[in-house]
């Protein structure tokens, strides 16, 4: 215990004044402070150097954690909807869908392979390898936490993972000819009508690109990856270490935040990539896309992509829609010059990729652990006639 003093007390007050200038907007907005000197004078001792620097720093935690707030929103349970609902049923038989290949044009390919757990729901790849080794036109972004987000694909072009899902099958990397052979296939695997049906009562047909869609659509919505942002976002504000809360400080700072915000730390609209000057020297991108363009021909979507989710970003490179960007710290630096017209220091790139690591959440242990696929031999006669061709 120290004995109060003149000495102590003019450090105290030397303290608080530096104190309440660094919490000029606290002490205007709230009354947080004001309790604490009048506590302070009350005092029957002084209080340490360290006790008010443990102060300091709390009150400066509570600042960013209120900060926070207002751009960032934690990750849900699950993302069911009232539109989309899930049911433990339509879960099981969405993620064995998830990893079956035997619905693909030629057999090899399922939405696991292109989003793996191994790789954080990503292939890894620049841009996917779908059927018959077709190189899709971009990269593959995971699928956890995408259910979030308000469109899919990075020119959103589909409502929902749902629509995502069934639309795949006749995509490049299923690419079935048509939903009608994509079906054949799936009635061919005797297992699989009992649980459409059992999921899908009252129908005669219970088997239909919809209801694939729905069924790994309502997987998908339990793919949420919370992390120790999270925890901090809850109030638990020691979860982030004081690194990770500068980063979170440099990352709101430096205006990350107007366009990656929300549970899904982007996801929730469209921007421009290069607001300020033109993407593609930046990124190093063999080929220009023009983003929304393409689907609306209207000039104002020239180069809107939706906003990435950066959840796990530290898990999925390669970055942007093409794969063009390896590093972390390239995109940080990139999208501060392209976006922001900021040249980031050393320092400020390190930060911020320090706290998008305390993004990284834990993989769910239905997606690491791949399902037992009900059996079927695989009768060649619901094989496409190329194929049988092919081999001949
Ligand atoms: C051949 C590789 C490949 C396969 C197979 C594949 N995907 Fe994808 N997936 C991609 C690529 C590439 C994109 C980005 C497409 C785009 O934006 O143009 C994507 C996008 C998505 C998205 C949107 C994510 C976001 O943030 O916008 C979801 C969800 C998704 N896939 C789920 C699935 C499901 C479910 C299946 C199986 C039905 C599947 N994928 C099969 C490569 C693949
Ligand atoms: C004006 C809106 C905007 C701002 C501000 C912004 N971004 Fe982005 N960000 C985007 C868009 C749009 C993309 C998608 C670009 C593309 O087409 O690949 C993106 C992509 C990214 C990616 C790549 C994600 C992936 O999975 O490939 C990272 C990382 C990223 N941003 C981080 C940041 C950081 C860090 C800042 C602040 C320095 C920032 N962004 C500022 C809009 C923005």
């Amino acid at each position: 215990m120290q004995p109060e003093n003149h000495e102590s007390s003019f450090i105290r007050r030397l303290l608080l004044i530096v104190f309440v200038s660094l919490n000029v907007l606290d002490l205007l907005f709230t009354s947080h402070f004001a309790p604490n000197v009048s506590r302070a004078e009350e005092s029957p001792r002084s209080k340490s150097v360290a006790e008010t620097s443990n102060e300091r720093s709390a009150s400066k935690v509570d600042d960013l954690l209120k900060e926070a707030q207002r751009h960032f929103k934690p990750l849900p349970k699950d993302l069911a909807t009232q539109e989309f609902p899930i049911n433990p049923d339509l879960v099981t038989l969405g993620r064995k869908l998830f990893f079956d290949p035997r619905i693909s044009a030629d057999g090899t390919v399922s939405c696991s392979r292109c989003h793996q757990a191994a790789l954080y729901g990503t292939d890894g790849l620049a841009k996917s390898h779908g059927a018959h080794d077709k190189v899709l036109p971009r990269n593959a972004p995971t699928v956890f936490n995408a259910s979030l987000h308000f469109k899919q694909h990075w020119r959103g072009e589909l409502q929902s993972v749902e629509e995502q899902a069934k639309r795949s099958l006749v995509g490049p990397g299923f690419a079935n000819p048509d939903y009608v052979t994509a079906m054949t296939k799936l009635k061919a695997i005797p297992g699989y009508s009992e649980m459409f049906l059992k999921c899908f009562p009252g129908s005669a047909n219970s088997v239909t690109e919809d209801n694939w869609g729905k069924a790994i659509g309502a997987y998908e919505r339990t793919l949420v990856t919370p992390s120790r942002f999270d925890e901090f976002l809850n109030g638990t504000t020691n979860a982030l270490t004081s690194a990770e809360q500068q980063g979170l400080r440099t990352f709101i700072g430096t205006g990350c935040a107007l366009c990656h915000n929300g549970a899904g730390i982007g996801g929730d609209k469209f921007r421009k990539f290069g607001v300020l000057e033109d993407y593609w020297p930046a990124t190093h991108s063999k080929d220009v896309d023009k983003g929304r363009f393409d689907l609306t021909k209207n000039l104002d979507d020239l180069y809107l992509f939706k906003v990435p989710g950066l959840r796990n970003v530290e898990t999925t490179p390669p970055y942007f829609h093409d794969g063009s960007v390896t590093r972390l710290p390239d995109d940080v630096r990139i999208m501060a010059r392209v976006q922001l017209d900021v040249t980031l220091s050393e320092r400020d790139t390190t930060a911020i990729v320090t706290f998008l690591k305390s993004l990284t959440g834990k993989r769910p242990q239905d997606f690491t652990d791949a399902p037992i696929l009900p059996a079927a031999g695989f009768d060649s006669s619901v094989t496409s006639t190329e194929d049988q061709h092919a081999t001949r």
